[in-house]
């Protein structure tokens, strides 16, 4: 399927903004109305260059919340310039952190599940009124499917949902509804569930650019339990690639596992990045476990390589140094940020 114009959500945040920039080099002629309500993690300096190139004509931005039923109607009827209306819907916009869903889990059920059932039911009602070739991508995550023991095998799309965090519990809601809209109504919807994402622009509160910032400030690096907890990496290009690739490409009603096949234990994510940045591993302070600390997950990513012909490019080595050498060369984008989101550890893992 080709597109004309996306309505993008929450593309001022880490993938969001990553996916925007990337779709507009790719596809160009694109359009793209970007609605993002700039929650702590949502920020318009991701999208500045953007702005600059493209603000006006294939690109623009519009501040705003995916729950509010009059404004996204007016978003998905509207032909701004006389543009042609929205021919797709990429869904990001999420609260997205599992420690901030510990400490407040009920911006999580309005946020994921509210706001994505609004989405889909203001889509639903515009394509009762002007049909039209239409796709909604909904974008999920690995942690629906739970924890996994060492020797598990990886997820697969049939593996059964099991969210174990009050975030995997809303985004595994949210999937369901997108699930729910495609069955009962043939709701033209795909979704993507994907593994833990690095690079450039993330906020600093996950793990990598977290552990980047904190060692760049000479502050410790607060490692949850025993460090042993194992997640499968994958660089943010290669995930706007795969969402790209189902959102042209896969089959509607149907879900796609997408993973960087990169499992790796958390400490030792850490010691790669204190190496890379020349700083002792005296910085690494073992803390209070998270609680419900998913153990492992893994992707079998079988589905989109097979149909699609997608598989990640980007070796973990490579793409580590080459997000290290962002945050080093863009203190200016993290510093403001770096109180704020040193908070939630504070609050959750301080001995
Ligand atoms: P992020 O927190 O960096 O960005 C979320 C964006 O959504 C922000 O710009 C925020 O302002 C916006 N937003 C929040 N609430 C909103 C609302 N009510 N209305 C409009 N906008 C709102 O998150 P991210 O890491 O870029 O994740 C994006 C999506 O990808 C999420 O759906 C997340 O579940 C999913 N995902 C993330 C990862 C990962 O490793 N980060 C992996 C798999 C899937
Ligand atoms: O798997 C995909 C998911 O990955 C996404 O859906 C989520 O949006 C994203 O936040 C991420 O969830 P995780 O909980 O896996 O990511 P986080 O970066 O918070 O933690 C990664 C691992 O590192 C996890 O085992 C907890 C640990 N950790 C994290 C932080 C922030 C630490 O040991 N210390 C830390 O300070």
């Amino acid at each position: 399927m080709e597109f004309r114009h996306l309505l993008v959500t929450g593309g001022a945040g880490f993938i969001g903004s990553n996916f925007v920039r990337r779709l507009l080099q790719a596809r160009p002629g694109l359009r793209v109305t970007n609605l993002d309500a700039l929650s702590y993690s949502g920020n318009l300096e991701n999208l500045r260059d953007v702005e600059r190139e493209c603000g006006g004509h294939c690109y623009r931005f519009v501040e705003g919340d995916i729950g509010d039923a009059r404004l996204v109607a007016s978003l998905l009827a509207a032909t701004p310039g006389g543009a042609e209306p929205v021919d797709a819907v990429v869904h990001f916009a999420a609260e997205s952190h599992v420690d901030r869903s510990i400490l407040g889990p009920e911006i999580f059920v309005q946020t994921n599940i509210a706001g994505t059932t609004n989405l889909l039911e203001r889509c639903r009602n515009e394509l009762a009124e002007r049909p039209r070739p239409f796709r909604f991508l909904h974008v999920s995550t690995d942690e629906v499917y739970g924890s996994l023991d060492a020797d598990d095998p990886a997820f697969a799309e049939d593996t059964p949902l099991a969210p174990r965090s009050p975030y995997s519990a809303s985004k595994a809601g949210s999937d369901l509804m997108v699930a729910a809209y495609a069955e009962t109504f043939g709701f033209p919807a795909v979704t993507t569930r994907c593994s833990n994402n690095y690079g450039p622009y993330q906020y600093p509160e996950k793990l990598i650019p977290l552990m980047i910032v904190r060692a760049l400030a000479g502050l410790s690096l607060p490692v949850y339990g025993d460090g042993l907890n194992v997640r499968d990496w994958i660089h943010v290009d290669d995930h706007c690639d795969g969402v790209l690739a189902v959102l042209e490409r896969g089959r509607d009603g149907c879900c796609y596992n997408l993973g960087g096949e990169t499992e790796l234990r958390n400490i030792d994510i850490v010691r790669r990045i204190l190496s890379l940045l020349d700083r002792p591993e005296t910085l690494i302070e073992y803390v209070t476990d998270r609680p419900g600390h998913d153990r492992r997950y893994a992707m079998n990513i079988g589905r989109a390589n097979a149909e699609l012909g997608w598989a990640p490019a980007l070796e973990f080595g490579a793409g580590l140094e080459r997000t290290v050498a962002w945050y080093v060369d863009n203190r200016a984008w993290w510093e403001p940020l770096l109180d704020a989101s040193s908070e939630v550890i504070r609050r959750l893992y301080a001995r």
